[in-house]
């Protein structure tokens, strides 16, 4: 498919000059890619239906970064849901992090900043009202990252992980 190397090599930005990197759409063929940084990184494991599930249905917003070796190197996921408001008819749409990682050796040269900046665009399409995550409320490196992004701690959700920390609920209103 000579069309779509062209693209993709045509999209390659120089993140920080020394590491070239590539964010685009995640296909079948890179999910294992995206599962393996997920299990090296985060605690947090999904079985493959769930990540060929967020595939399915929000592949615009499933985002992964790709190295000038053709690796994946950094993912981010996303889900829309559709929340009935109690006091009315209105239903409000929520735009869900799923999960987002980069590898150790490719972080803190602006991959994760592109793959929310580009895939928040993609979302709102979506007509969300509010963008949201839980986060480990250790996880001070990606707190930091949410709060650049105006994410604000809505709420704790109390023993939210499975080895019992409590996570931040996070909010930013799409407008
Ligand atoms: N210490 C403090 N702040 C940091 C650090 C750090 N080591 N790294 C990133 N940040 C913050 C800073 O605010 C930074 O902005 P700055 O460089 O202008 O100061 C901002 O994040 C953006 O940095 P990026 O270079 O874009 O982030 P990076 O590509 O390194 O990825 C990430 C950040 C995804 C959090 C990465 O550290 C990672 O993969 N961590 C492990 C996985 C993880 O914790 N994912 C989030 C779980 S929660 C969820 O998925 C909903
Ligand atoms: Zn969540």
């Amino acid at each position: 498919m000579g069309t779509d190397k062209d693209t993709r090599t045509m999209n390659f930005n120089n993140i920080n000059g020394s590491k070239p990197i590539l964010i685009r759409c995640c296909t079948l063929e890179d999910l294992e890619g995206v599962i393996e940084i997920n299990e090296k990184e985060l605690p947090e494991d999904y079985p493959y239906f769930f990540y060929k599930s967020i595939l399915d249905n929000f592949n615009e917003s499933f985002l992964i970064a790709v190295d000038n070796n053709g690796n994946v190197v950094g993912y981010i996921m996303w889900r829309v849901e559709k929340i009935p408001a109690i006091d009315s008819l209105k239903i409000s749409n929520k735009g869900h992090l799923v999960s987002i990682a980069v590898i150790k050796g490719f972080r803190r040269l602006g991959i994760a900043t592109a793959l929310l900046t580009q895939s928040m665009q993609e979302i709102k399409k979506r007509i969300i009202d509010q963008f949201v995550l839980e986060v480990r409320v250790s996880n001070y490196t990606a707190i930091n990252l949410y709060k650049k992004f105006n994410f604000s701690t809505q709420s704790i959700k109390y023993k939210y992980y499975r080895d019992g920390e409590n996570a931040y609920f996070m909010v930013c209103q799409a407008k």
